[in-house]
């Protein structure tokens, strides 16, 4: 099925990450209201897998195409980059932390506002310069690339977020950030 944006249109690949980073922060917030411990450790996981489906499928898709074809692209791909390992690093302690420990809530904060800074970043800065930069057509194009990764598994629930099966696939625990990324990028490549 396809997406479509508020004007009814195609969704193109600025629609669907703005998208993205709206249902992540959703899931931050759904985690900090969650007092069930075991809901928001899977949460917390659904929230890293979708995470690294985000970040995984920029590095492969999208940068390439702005250090094309935006000016000083190469400069601001690299500072996105960066960004994505400080969340990465900060979604691996998530991973070895017990949920009861009120340490885990200080890292769930700490990753929601490295991902409000990516999500505002992005919005305000890189998008309209890919507006401006790169044609409707490549937009779409891209956006049609975009969801084919997380097309995969089925959607167990129309609400549930893409990687919520993913995720569920993997494996949960210790390393499952790094296993997540191997797998993705291997989808890829095959
Ligand atoms: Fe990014
Ligand atoms: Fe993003």
């Amino acid at each position: 099925m396809t997406q479509h944006n508020a004007s009814g249109s195609a969704a193109d690949v600025v629609d669907i990450l703005t998208t993205d980073h709206k249902e992540m922060m959703e899931l931050a917030g759904q985690i900090k209201r969650s007092s069930n411990i075991e809901e928001r450790r899977d949460t917390t996981e659904t929230l890293i897998a979708e995470v690294m489906r985000h970040a995984v499928a920029e590095e492969m898709y999208v940068y390439p195409v702005i250090e094309k074809s935006i000016p000083n692209g190469t400069e601001e791909v690299e500072h996105d980059k960066q960004e994505h390992d400080e969340i990465v690093q900060v979604m691996k302690q998530l991973e070895d932390c017990n949920a009861a420990d009120p340490l885990f809530m200080e890292r769930v904060e700490k990753l929601e506002g490295l991902l409000s800074h990516h999500a505002d970043d992005e919005e305000s800065e890189q998008f309209p310069k890919m507006r401006k930069h790169i044609s409707g057509e490549q937009l779409t194009e891209l956006g049609k690339r975009w969801r084919r990764p997380k097309m995969a598994p089925t959607r167990p629930h129309p609400s549930a977020p893409h990687s919520e099966l993913f995720h569920k696939s993997v494996g949960a625990g210790v390393g499952m950030v790094d296993r997540l990324r191997d797998k993705l990028n291997g989808r890829q490549t095959n």
